[in-house]
C-alpha cells in the first residue's frame, strides 16, 4: 500500500486530524476537507425556491420536519399510514411489490402506488401542510423494477461502450420510463470504482478506473434530471442519486459493505471523481454507502457526509441513508438512530423500520439530541429537491404514458448501447463474422434466457426467478440471432444441449454467471464455474466434432475463463446487456457474403485477469500482468494477432474457489469428497444426460450407515438467510425400507430432517429436490459450522443415485422435505 503517502497525509493534517498519529498501523477515517476538491457549479440553490422553503419550514410541525426525514418501503407501508406518521418518502425496493399486486408488476399497478402515497402527502387535514411525497425506485438499467419496461446493459458494459452521449440518452430513457410510472427518483448513478473483482456489485460499477465515471456521472445525470437540473417531473425529468458515498468499490476483499482500507488521497483520486462530476451536475440527492473507511460506517461519519460532501465539495441536495444502513452504525439499531441524523444523514431509508425510527426521532428532536438546526437544515434540503423536481406543481403529464414503457425507438437506445458494449477478446481464423448464409448452431444455457441476459436488480431485487413472460417488450439472444438470420436468409437452430442433426458451419455458445445483486454475488476466486466446467464441456464437444465456436460470455466482472477461451475460436464478452438480445447478431453476424455489419467498439474498462487469483488488477499497480489489459478490445478492421493456447492452470486452490457444487458429473469435484459408511456400497451409473455421470448408493441395511460429502467446513449463517438451497439431482433405484434422514450437520451437532418421503417417491425416476438451507437451520440454528453439505442416513436396506448437489439460489423453492 501506498504507506509514505499515509504518513505524509497524517502529518499534514494534524492539526485537524481526530485519527490516529502518525506510525499507528490504521489509517485516520476522519477526513481533511481541505484536501477534498470543490464544487465548481453553483449547485441546486435558487434564492426565490430559498424564499419558499423558509415560508414553509415556519408552518411545518416538528412532527412534520422528522417525517420528511424518513423513507418507507412499500413492502411495509400503506397510504394511509402517511396521514398519523406524514414521511416524506417512498421507496420500492427490489423485491418490493407495488400496492395489492405481485412484484412482477406492469406500469399499471406502481402508477397506483405511487399515486395513492402522493395524494394522501398532499391531502389537506388540519395542522398538516400538504407536502408532496418523493417517490424513490432502483432504475439502475433501465426502470427495470417493472415489467414492460428497456433494460439497458448493465453499467460495465456501458463502461466498456465509452460513450459518454449514448449514457445521457439511456438516462432520459431511463427518466422518461421512470416518469411514466409516476415515480420521481431513480437510484443511480452508482459510481463505484470496483478495485476487486470478487465484489458482488462489480457490474454497477462502470470502469475500475474513475475516469469513466467521472464523464458518466455527468451525463447520466443530466439525462435524468435534465442539464444541471433544470429539468421537472413536468418535463418527465427525475431526480438522481449518486451511490455510494463513499467508497464501496474499495473494500478489502471485494467484500459487499465491508471496509475500505485506504488512505485520503486514495479515497479522493480513485471513489471521489465521480461526486466531484455529479455535484457539479447538481445531482439532487447522494446515497451514503454501507462500507466503512478504515473501520468507521460510512453512514456515521460526519467529517465525510457534512465536512467533505456538504461542506467543501459543495453538495446542495439530500442525503440518503441506504437500506437499514444506518441500523449497523455502533449504537444504533433500525428504529433508533440519532448519529445517522447528526453526522449529516438527511433522509434515512428505513424500509421495515420507519414506524419505531419516527418515534424515537421525533423524541430525539424534543428533547435536543438531534439539533434543531440539523433538522431545518435536512429538511431544508429535501424541500429543496421537491421544489426543484416541480413536485409542488399539480400537473403530471407524463402519468401513465404506458406507450412509453418498451417504446421502440428507447429499445432501439439499447440495442445500440449493447453493440457499443460487446468487446471482442478473441477472434482467431477471423470466425467472425458469421455469414448470413451459414449454418448456425446456438446454444448454451444463455442463449434463450432472459436471466443471465439481463442480471440483478432486473424485477426482482436478485434478478433470479423471472420466466420468459415477464418480459413483453424484449429479446433472448437467441432470438435476435434467430430474427437476423431469418431477415438475411440464412438458418439458425437452438440446441438446449449442443447436439445437431446436420452439422453446422459454425457454432455460438452463450453462458455465463446466474444472476445476483449485492452480498449474493460475492465470490472467493475469479474462477468461473469452479468445480463444474458445464460450458467448456459444450465447447469441447463442438470442438472435437470439428466446428467453429463462438463464445457469448455474459457476467458481471472479468472472471479466469482461460480453458473457455483455449476451446474457443472466438470469444466476446458481452457483460450483462439487458433486454435488447439482437444487439449480438447486429455485431456478430454479418450480410450474406461475411462482411460485418457493425463493428467491434468496446474496450475493457475492467482488466481482464490472466489467473483466478488476480482479483485486484488494475493499471497503474506494480506487476500489472492481466490477460488483456484495461482497454483492449478486437475488431473487424484491426484483427490482431491469434490468441494461443493459454494456461489452464487457474493458480488458486480449488478448495478457496469452489464452495457450492459438491457433486457433478459423476464425481465430487475439489475441494469436496466422500465419506461412505460400512455396508454402503457406490458404483458409476449412467445420469440423464452423461455416461457415468451419476453413481449408485446401496445400503445394505444391517446397521445405520451414511453417506456424507466431506471438505472444508463451510460458515453458512448468511448463505441461510438469503434464500439459497441445497438442490439433489437424484433417482429412487429401490425405496427405503425404514426411515432416511437428509442432514447438513453443524459441527458436532449432527441433526437433520427426515426424508423418507422424499426418498421414496417416483421410484426410477430423474427427480430434483430444491431444499432452503433454512430448514437445515431450523434443526441447527446458525449454519454456521457446516461439517458436510449433504449428509444421507439410512438404517435399511434403501438405493438412490445421485447425480448432481450444488448450492442454488432458487425463490421458488420447494421448502423442506417431508
Ligand atoms: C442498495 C442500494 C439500493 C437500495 C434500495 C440497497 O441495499 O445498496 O443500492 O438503492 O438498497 O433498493
Ligand atoms: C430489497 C433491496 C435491498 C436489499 C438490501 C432487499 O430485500 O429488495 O432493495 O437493496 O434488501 O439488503
Amino acid at each position: 500500500m501506498r504507506a509514505s503517502r499515509v504518513v505524509l497525509l497524517l502529518l499534514a493534517g494534524t492539526t485537524l486530524s481526530a485519527g490516529p498519529a502518525a506510525g499507528q498501523d490504521s489509517p485516520a477515517s476522519t477526513a481533511h476537507p481541505a484536501n477534498w476538491p470543490a464544487a465548481k457549479s453553483v449547485g441546486l440553490v435558487d434564492p426565490a425556491i430559498e424564499k419558499k422553503i423558509d415560508e414553509l419550514l415556519a408552518k411545518l410541525s416538528l412532527e412534520q420536519k422528522v417525517g420528511q426525514m424518513i423513507q418507507g418501503d412499500t413492502a411495509s407501508i400503506k397510504p394511509e399510514d402517511l396521514r398519523k406518521y406524514p414521511l416524506g418518502s417512498i421507496l420500492a425496493g427490489g423485491s418490493s411489490p407495488p400496492l395489492g399486486a405481485p412484484d412482477r408488476s406492469p406500469i399499471g399497478p406502481w402508477l397506483a402506488t405511487a399515486q395513492a402515497f402522493r395524494a394522501v402527502s398532499l391531502e389537506r387535514r388540519p395542522g398538516y401542510v400538504p407536502i408532496p411525497n418523493i417517490f424513490g425506485i432502483d432504475a439502475v438499467h433501465g426502470n427495470g423494477n417493472i415489467v414492460g419496461a428497456t433494460l439497458f446493459p448493465h453499467n460495465i458494459g456501458l463502461g466498456a461502450a465509452n460513450d459518454p452521449a449514448l449514457i445521457e440518452k439511456i438516462g432520459r430513457v431511463t427518466a422518461l420510463e421512470t416518469a411514466a410510472a409516476g415515480i420521481d427518483w431513480a437510484f443511480g448513478p452508482t459510481l463505484a470504482v470496483p478495485q476487486d473483482d470478487r465484489w458482488g456489485r462489480t457490474y454497477e460499477g462502470y470502469s475500475e478506473k474513475p475516469d469513466i465515471s467521472k464523464a458518466y456521472a455527468k451525463a447520466l445525470i443530466d439525462g435524468l434530471q435534465g442539464a444541471r437540473a433544470s429539468g421537472t417531473i413536468q418535463q418527465g425529468n427525475v431526480a438522481a442519486s449518486a451511490k455510494h458515498f463513499l467508497g464501496d468499490g474499495g473494500t478489502t476483499g471485494g467484500i459487499d459493505q465491508g471496509d475500505t482500507q485506504i488512505d485520503e488521497t486514495t479515497l479522493i483520486a480513485t471513489h471521489a471523481q465521480g461526486y466531484v462530476a455529479a455535484i457539479d451536475a447538481g445531482v439532487m440527492t447522494v446515497m451514503a454507502s454501507y462500507n466503512s473507511w478504515n473501520g468507521e460506517k460510512m453512514h456515521g461519519n460526519k467529517s465525510m457526509l457534512t465536512d467533505v460532501l456538504k461542506g467543501k465539495m459543495g453538495f446542495d441536495g439530500f442525503v440518503v441513508s441506504d437500506w437499514n444502513g444506518h441500523a449497523q452504525i455502533p449504537g444504533c439499531t433500525g428504529t433508533d438512530c440519532a448519529r445517522a441524523f447528526n453526522a449529516g444523514i438527511d433522509m434515512v431509508m428505513a424500509p421495515d423500520t420507519w414506524k419505531g425510527l419516527y418515534e424515537s426521532t421525533l423524541a430525539q428532536a424534543k428533547n435536543g439530541t438531534i439539533p434543531m438546526s440539523r433538522i431545518d437544515d435536512a429538511v431544508r434540503r429535501i424541500l429543496r429537491v421537491k421544489f426543484k423536481l416541480g413536485l409542488f406543481h399539480a400537473p403530471r403529464p407524463y402519468d401513465g404514458r404506458a406507450e412509453l414503457m418498451g417504446a421502440p425507438e428507447h429499445r432501439a437506445v439499447a440495442r445500440d448501447a449493447v453493440r457499443k458494449s460487446l468487446v471482442l477478446l478473441k477472434n482467431n481464423g477471423g470466425v467472425l463474422p458469421i455469414r448470413a448464409s451459414a449454418k448456425l448452431l446456438v446454444t448454451g444455457p444463455a442463449a434463450n434466457d432472459m436471466g443471465p441476459q439481463t442480471g440483478g436488480w432486473t424485477l426482482s431485487w436478485q434478478g433470479d426467478g423471472n420466466k420468459r413472460t415477464d418480459f413483453p417488450n424484449a429479446q433472448t439472444i437467441w432470438e435476435g440471432i434467430d430474427e437476423t438470420m431469418r431477415a438475411q436468409g440464412g438458418t439458425a437452430t437452438l440446441s438446449a444441449d449442443g447436439s445437431f442433426a446436420e452439422k453446422p458451419d459454425v457454432a455460438i455458445v452463450v453462458f455465463g454467471e446466474a444472476p445476483y445483486a449485492e452480498m449474493r454475488g460475492d465470490i472467493r476466486s475469479l474462477e468461473f464455474e469452479p468445480g463444474d466446467k458445464q460450458a467448456l464441456t459444450t465447447l469441447k464437444k463442438l470442438k472435437a466434432a470439428g466446428i467453429p465456436t463462438v463464445s457469448v460470455f455474459l457476467s458481471g466482472r472479468p472472471l479466469w475463463v482461460n480453458p473457455e477461451l483455449n476451446a474457443s475460436d472466438a470469444f466476446v464478452a458481452a457483460w450483462l446487456p439487458g433486454s435488447e438480445g439482437g444487439g449480438i447478431a447486429d455485431v456478430l453476424i454479418g450480410d450474406q457474403a461475411g462482411k460485418p455489419r457493425h463493428d467491434f467498439r468496446g474496450r475493457l474498462s475492467f482488466s481482464w485477469p490472466k489467473t483466478a487469483g488476480q482479483f485486484v488488477l488494475n493499471p497503474g499497480q506494480p506487476n500489472y500482468d492481466p490477460l488483456f489489459a484495461y482497454g483492449y478490445g478486437l475488431d473487424y478492421r484491426s484483427p490482431g494477432r491469434p490468441l494461443g493456447a493459454l494456461s489452464e492452470v487457474s493458480g488458486v486452490d480449488a478448495s478457496l474457489s469452489n464452495r457450492s457444487v459438491f457433486f457433478a458429473r459423476g464425481a465430487t469435484p475439489a475441494p469436496f469428497g466422500a465419506s461412505l459408511g460400512a455396508g454402503i456400497t457406490r458404483s458409476p451409473v449412467d445420469s440423464a444426460t452423461q455416461q457415468e455421470g451419476a453413481i449408485r448408493l446401496a445400503w445394505s441395511g444391517a446397521a445405520p450407515a451414511a453417506f456424507a460429502i466431506t471438505g472444508p467446513e463451510l460458515d453458512w449463517s448468511r448463505e441461510s438467510n438469503a434464500d439459497l438451497s441445497l438442490r439433489i439431482v437424484y433417482r429412487v433405484d429401490a425405496a427405503p425400507k425404514g426411515p432416511v434422514e437428509l442432514a447438513v450437520p453443524d459441527g458436532a451437532a449432527g441433526k437433520g430432517l427426515a426424508a423418507t418421503a422424499m426418498f421414496s417417491r417416483k421410484p426410477g425416476e430423474w427427480q430434483t429436490a430444491t431444499i432452503s438451507l433454512k430448514c437445515f437451520a431450523t434443526v441447527n440454528p446458525g449454519l454456521k459450522k457446516v461439517a458436510s453439505p449433504l449428509r444421507i442416513t439410512a438404517a435399511a436396506p434403501f438405493t438412490v443415485s445421485i447425480a448432481d448437489a450444488r448450492i442454488v439460489s432458487d425463490p421458488n423453492a420447494s421448502g423442506c422435505p417431508e
